[in-house]
């Protein structure tokens, strides 16, 4: 089975060919655009899809090397959610392109897709799983029984994580996404210097708010403690929440493991934490590759490839 994917649902136009799970070739063309603006315009964001993803779906083609005549057996493209302008922006391309190609079109949901970065590694006994889906967009809890019944646990009330940190990030003067730059900072300050709240931090809830917490860090740096130390506390804030709501949830529903999944999986704190309470649980833990943590167009390709399965 030969995929085209495409992903557009935010600022990253990217293209991926998969034979089966297996990645042939892939582009990704992210928008730099934005960074003077310190986030995503989205109307900017429709337009650079627009001129850009021709390119990157024919260099993803040419990288995969496929011998000529081949053509894909189906094209899927993220249909949502995401910013209206840039998914129809790439559904539409997509879409146009298989009906002129005559094979198949497969629409993904964005959340599933992300999920699907651990398509099919995770498999059989890793069930159930408890996973993590922690973005720039989202951040919920999740009990998957198996790849067909995926059951929403709860979510953010309001900020998503990934959120958050952009904005604690410009806060700070950092450049668009903030994340990997707060990231960084965070590196280089103290943890425990700037005293946060932790908003909803019953870890038996497995809802998260945010906000709060936005509000908090802006009159922090108001009050003139240094960068560093305001990055590191605030990044040790939302971790400790973040890990211990979704190790709570795994115990609550006799989970096998822990699936984590989106651009926050990035982040190197959390990354550590996760593996550390995992050992400890002696729980089976799925984090995803730098590269695959934040959106690309692999991901959509196996969530398509797992939905062609079930037919
Ligand atoms: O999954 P993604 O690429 O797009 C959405 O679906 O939203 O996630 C992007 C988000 C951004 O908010 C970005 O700042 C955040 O993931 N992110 C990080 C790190 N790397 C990316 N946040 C914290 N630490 C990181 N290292
Ligand atoms: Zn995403």
């Amino acid at each position: 089975m030969l995929i085209l994917a495409v992903e557009t649902s935010c600022d990253d136009s990217a293209a991926a060919v998969l034979s089966g799970p297996d990645l042939l070739g892939q582009s990704i063309s992210s928008q730099g655009v934005h960074a003077a603006h310190g986030g995503v315009v989205p109307e900017l964001a429709s337009r650079m899809h627009l001129s850009t993803l021709p390119a990157v779906v024919a260099r993803a083609l040419e990288k995969s090397d496929l011998p000529s005549g081949i053509r894909p057996d189906c094209i899927a493209a993220t249909a949502g959610p995401g910013l209206v302008g840039s998914l129809l922006v790439g559904l539409s391309w997509a879409k146009a392109l298989a009906f002129a190609s005559g094979c198949r079109f497969i629409a993904v949901n964005h959340l599933a897709a992300h999920l699907h970065v651990h398509y099919p590694s995770l498999t059989g006994d890793s069930f159930p799983a408890v996973a993590l889906l922690v973005s720039g967009g989202h951040t919920g809890l999740f009990l998957m029984r198996d790849w067909q019944r995926i059951d929403l646990l709860g979510c953010t009330r309001d900020d998503a994580a990934g959120e958050a940190f952009d904005k604690c990030a410009k806060l700070l003067g950092l450049d668009y996404p903030g994340g990997p730059a707060l990231d960084r900072l965070a590196d280089s300050g103290d943890e425990s210097a700037v005293a946060l709240p932790s908003p909803l931090s019953d870890s038996n809830s497995p809802e998260f708010s945010f906000s709060g917490l936005k509000t908090a860090a802006s009159l922090a740096h108001r009050s003139g403690v240094r960068p560093e130390d305001l990055a590191a506390s605030f990044r040790r804030v939302v971790v400790d929440l973040l890990v211990s709501k979704t190790f709570s949830a795994a115990r609550c529903v006799s989970a096998h493991s822990v699936v984590v999944a989106g651009g926050v999986a990035a982040n190197s704190l959390l990354r550590a934490d996760l593996r550390r309470a995992s050992l400890d649980r002696g729980l089976g833990l799925y984090l995803p590759s730098m590269e695959l943590a934040t959106d690309n167009a692999e991901m959509v390709g196996r969530a398509a490839l797992r939905l062609l399965e079930d037919d």
